[in-house]
């Protein structure tokens, strides 16, 4: 089976050298085409439109930024729906609102292509064991035909129903990360108030009920002020973006990431999106510091 991959970037990337390892044959493409060398010198064959990689796989798996990437792999100039074929299947593993999802499965259908939400837990270091958990969506025919796929990249795969439905769980996933780094951040940005050590505070919370995976395996880092990013804080602002529209739309109220919307925003407008999505325990730093 021919696996394509349109996005290459950080998760991207990881997806890819792992199906590689896992003896895939990857067709992959980027819209920056020097992030594809490290899947090139691992076997990949590299080709310069979605339309190419569509042209010459079974499966195409689509991991970029945003709605309007999807989009534009999909739909535009030399896109994924003129390299059209008997029984292709799209995968989506970028994240974005849940009824931009069901817009875009629908536009596949008409072209016959069936296509799959497939957004996933869990970062490129992840991704390059096969360790992702995977949230899927759309026809089950289709589901069934990319399990053996879905089962090599993720170690726990979710079928939840029709198109939009993974979405929106990936969304309340995503919820918690950004809860979860802005509580830390605050709480390790009291004890230092307080001129107490992070370090005791982490020990502390990870002797608890309360601790969890980040402060037990992230929060060292944070407190050592390593924010080498695995997701960006600036992909994470797009994130809770998204959780905040979905949320209108559903008439919801959440006042938490209303609030988490304007934190993170501030923060990529003060110079910190490239950094680790926990960094912004140093825009909380940065805005503590007296004059
Ligand atoms: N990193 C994680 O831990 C993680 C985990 C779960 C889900 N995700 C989701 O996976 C997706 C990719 O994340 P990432 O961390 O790999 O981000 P990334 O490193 O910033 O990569 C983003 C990718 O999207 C492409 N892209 C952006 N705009 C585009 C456009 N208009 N047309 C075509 N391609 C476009 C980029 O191409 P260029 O190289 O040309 O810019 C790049 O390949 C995002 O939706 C993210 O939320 C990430």
């Amino acid at each position: 089976m021919k696996i394509g991959l349109i996005g290459t970037g950080m998760l991207g990337e990881s997806v890819g050298l792992h199906l590689l390892q896992s003896g895939y044959q990857l067709i992959a493409y980027n819209r920056t085409d020097e992030k594809t060398k490290e899947l090139k010198t691992n076997g990949a064959q590299i080709v310069s439109t979605p339309k190419e990689v569509a042209l010459n796989s079974d499966i195409v798996i689509t991991v970029v930024k945003d709605s309007n990437a999807v989009r534009q792999v999909s739909f535009e100039e030399d896109g994924i729906i003129f390299g059209n074929h008997k029984g292709l299947i799209v995968c989506d593993m970028s994240t974005i609102n849940p009824l931009e999802s069901k817009k875009i499965s629908k536009k596949f259908f008409e072209q016959n292509i069936s296509m799959l939400d497939t957004p996933v837990m869990g970062g490129p270091n992840v991704a390059i064991n096969g360790n992702l958990v995977m949230m899927a969506a759309g026809n089950k025919d289709s589901f069934t035909k990319c399990k053996k796929l879905f089962e090599t990249i993720a170690n726990k795969v979710f079928y939840l129903g029709e198109n939009g439905s993974a979405h929106a769980v990936k969304l309340a996933m995503n919820l918690q990360i950004t809860l979860l780094a802005l509580a830390l951040s605050e709480g390790i940005t009291l004890v230092r108030g307080a001129k107490i050590d992070p370090a005791i505070f982490l020990e502390i919370l990870n002797s608890t009920y309360f601790k969890t995976g980040m402060s037990e395996n992230k929060a060292s880092k944070m407190i050592q002020g390593k924010f080498e990013a695995t997701f960006t804080l600036e992909n994470l602002k797009k994130d809770i973006h998204t959780i905040s529209e979905t949320s209108k739309s559903f008439e919801l109220e959440l006042p938490m990431i209303k609030k988490a919307e304007e934190i993170y925003e501030n923060a990529v407008n003060e110079g910190f999106g490239n950094l680790d999505y926990t960094g912004i325990l140093a825009y909380l730093k940065k805005i503590n510091e007296k004059n």
